[in-house]
């Protein structure tokens, strides 16, 4: 697959710079995606140090745990509104967010709705589970997937149960971004620290087992990896 690796030892740095330029290429005013977790926060750093080279974009909410108030400690936009959005100060609009506590197939409607007026996806970040879920996309999502309700993994709930405990435990479901709209971003950038499973996703089977494996059909990934797993990348590949 062509994707382009980028990796080194400031991974925070790294994935800024890969962000400027996937904006430099983009439209003005693009709709971009960005994730929650543990590996995007040296990147968020840098932006709140650095900025993004003045760049105004319109944030859309990659997913959400189903039931919670948007500011409930746990909610995924509220947690980007804050490391990310309001920094740079930049707004947020509902039509962008998936609101958790209104009937799901009525936000699912309207995200989609949202993207399709908008003209598409222009960049989204990803992360990777260790069961290769991008979004909230558990395997044995379907490739045409779009925006929807999902049961989290037993090990989704248990890797994020760390961030969740304290705040009344991690929901057993979720609204996403689905593959298929995922997809359809003109430009993806993959955060990785996870070496084993990006390589099976980059270099294995594209099967709906591995959600993940689908980014080897896209024309225009860029991977950010951390040293580690560009190495098991290249034995890989
Ligand atoms: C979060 C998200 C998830 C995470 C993934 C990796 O918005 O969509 O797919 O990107 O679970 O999480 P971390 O970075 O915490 O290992």
């Amino acid at each position: 697959m062509a994707y382009t690796l980028v990796t080194g030892e400031d991974f925070g740095t790294l994935a800024l710079k890969s962000l400027r330029e996937a904006f430099e290429q983009a439209r003005k005013f693009p709709l971009v995606v960005l994730p929650t977790g543990n590996t995007p926060k040296e990147l968020y750093l840098r932006i709140r140090q650095q900025g993004l080279g003045g760049e105004e974009f319109q944030y859309l909410n990659l997913d959400q745990y189903h039931g919670i108030k948007f500011s409930d400690p746990r909610s995924y936009p509220l947690e980007i509104k804050k490391e990310v959005l309001d920094p740079l100060g930049i707004g947020l609009r509902p039509d962008f967010i998936f609101d958790a506590e209104a009937p799901p197939d009525q936000e699912c409607c309207k995200i989609e709705t949202a993207i399709e007026k908008d003209g598409g996806i222009d960049i989204c970040v990803l992360g990777i589970g260790e069961n290769g879920h991008i979004g909230f996309n558990e395997p044995y999502s379907d490739f045409k997937d779009r925006s929807r309700l999902v049961r989290l993994a037993a090990s989704t709930r248990k890797a994020n149960a760390k961030f969740c405990d304290p705040h009344g435990g991690v929901p057993q479901n979720a609204l996403t971004l689905g593959l298929r709209t995922i997809f359809e971003a003109r430009k993806i950038i993959l955060l990785t620290n996870k070496p084993d499973i990006t390589a099976k996703a980059l270099h294995g089977r594209v099967w709906s087992n591995i959600p993940a494996s689908i980014l080897q059909r896209h024309p225009d990934v860029t991977v950010v990896a951390t040293p580690r797993v560009a190495a098991a990348l290249r034995l890989a590949a």
